[in-house]
């Protein structure tokens, strides 16, 4: 999808030929003199475009204009949910005619917010999977011209939320392939690929390097499939060596079956889904590739299947991790903060000015927050501050949740130094101290996106998620001398 900012006002919206030309109104909307205002005034006067935020009014081959077809969407006051739900039900509405060029229009200049929510919400409705579809219908928009009255101030996040697309579709098109296209081979060669874009390396260990690095409590999840693990490293290079990286730890389970202690049947497909983490942990190297900002980004991706097996971890075993510390293996399917404490050890040795680890964790964080908000924990008041304004500019929100000390208890066991499962209560809070044990030498913090980054029920397919926010998130460390 190719994306093109115009100065247009609606005199020259007018003149735009293409398949179909969305028009989003806002309250204050005041009429020029030329054929698109007039008619669009004359749609108010009559009532045939309700003043609802979301309401629609299309129509074909409008009379001296270019477009073949007009879609007029009343926006309210242009922030983002009126923004975001017009535009979704106007993608809706002409999805099916296969439009081919979009011009969208804003009758006055957005901020750069709701620009954001506007094209990521044009390249969400308009995506299609096709990658294991023997007839793939590709999808059918495939340029979009974004014309707005003044583009002047507008050169730079547009530049952020082209990027962002570029690397949310990227997190997409990895998680919704099936396991068995999804391997961490696979994983690890669309890390390697985003190598060959200037300022980016990719390095990745095999079983026996992280062997040696003593990597028992990933390797104690690895080692029930026959699939090889791998750990990924990445690194964007944007600035000085003398600055500390920001480090991305993204939980790369591509397939979670529970291992020994065995998920129902019931839905399980959705557990390909287990490494969001690590593709939007991909995806946002793929945007800082386009963009080439002046920060430092290393991206750390533990991949394995979590599977049943003679030579499985079994409920009960005690295993060592890279930190020294013992875990006693309670939950094989508490598998994600295994892999990951073992990435937030390895991540001291870059001596991060902070580490932020996403994961599709826990269940409970879906009955705890549902799919709207990712959940985010941290101690870090930087971090948390840098991290709840992502949020609200990338519209990819997350909420703060809690790390009270006791909320450790249950994880106390007599045979190791912690157990990798406590009881229900708090599921995904008592995941979120556990992985804080291993994370105690950087500032640190975790996004828990197991109900955001994919949805399930008959719109099943990732979101991309959280892409958005961890690029604005990453991206607010850049030091003003660009
Ligand atoms: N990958 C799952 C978490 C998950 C559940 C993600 C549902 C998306 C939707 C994770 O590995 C897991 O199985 N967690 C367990 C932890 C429990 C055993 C303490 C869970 O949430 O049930
Ligand atoms: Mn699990
Ligand atoms: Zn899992």
């Amino acid at each position: 999808m190719n994306f093109e900012l115009l100065d247009l006002d609606a005199a020259h919206a007018g003149h735009e030929k293409c398949d179909v030309l969305l028009m989003l109104l806002s309250a204050t909307f005041k009429p020029g003199r030329n054929p698109l205002s007039s008619l669009i005034s004359k749609a108010l006067k009559a009532g045939d475009l309700a003043d609802k935020p979301g309401s629609l009014l299309d129509i074909y081959r409008p009379a001296g204009l270019a477009c073949a077809r007009l879609v007029l969407i009343q926006v309210g006051d242009a922030k983002s949910n009126p923004v975001r739900k017009g535009v979704q039900a106007a993608i809706a509405l002409i999805k099916a005619a296969k439009p081919k060029q979009i011009t969208l229009c804003f009758d006055q200049t957005p901020d750069g917010q709701a620009l954001h929510v506007a094209l990521t919400t044009l390249a969400e409705a308009s995506y299609v999977y096709a990658t294991t579809l023997s007839k793939a219908e590709a999808r059918t928009i495939t340029h979009v011209k974004v014309g707005v009255p003044d583009s002047t101030n507008l050169a730079i996040p547009f530049a952020q939320t082209v990027a962002a697309v570029r690397g949310i579709e990227l997190a997409k098109e990895w998680a919704n392939r099936p396991a068995n296209h999804a391997t961490p081979s696979h994983l690890a060669r669309a890390a390697q690929a985003l190598a060959k874009s200037p300022r980016i390396k990719c390095e990745v260990l095999n079983l026996k390097d992280a062997e040696k690095l003593g990597m028992g409590a990933f390797l104690a999840v690895a080692k029930g499939s026959a699939e090889p693990p791998k750990f990924i490293e990445l690194h964007y290079k944007g600035a000085p060596k003398t600055q500390p990286p920001v480090v991305l730890v993204g939980k790369g389970i591509t397939f979670d079956s529970g291992g020994i202690s065995i998920k129902p049947a019931a839905e399980m497909d959705e557990m390909k889904y287990d490494m969001c983490g690590a593709a939007s942990v991909l995806g946002v190297f793929k945007a800082l590739a386009e963009l080439q900002p002046n920060i430092n980004v290393v991206g750390l991706i533990p991949s394995c299947e979590n599977l049943p097996s003679s030579r499985a971890v079994k409920p009960g075993d005690v295993v060592t991790s890279m930190s020294g510390q013992t875990i006693e293996i309670l939950n094989t399917d508490a598998e994600g903060r295994l892999v990951l404490c073992d990435a937030l050890t390895y991540a001291e040795r870059f001596k991060p000015q902070a580490v932020l680890d996403i994961a599709t964790l826990t269940g409970a964080c879906v009955i705890a927050l549902g799919g709207v908000r990712s959940g985010f924990f941290s101690t870090d008041e930087a971090m948390s501050a840098a991290l709840a304004k992502a949020s609200e500019s990338s519209q990819d929100l997350c909420w703060p949740m809690p790390l009270d000390d006791d909320y450790a208890e249950g994880l106390k066991t007599s045979f190791a130094d912690v157990a990798n499962v406590a009881g229900r209560p708090g599921g995904a809070i008592t995941a979120a101290k556990f992985l804080q044990r291993f994370a105690s030498k950087y500032p640190w913090g975790h996004l828990d996106i197991a109900g955001t980054s994919w949805k399930s029920g008959t719109a099943k397919g990732a979101t991309g998620r959280p892409v958005g926010l961890l690029l604005h998130y990453v991206l607010s460390l850049q030091t003003s001398a660009a």
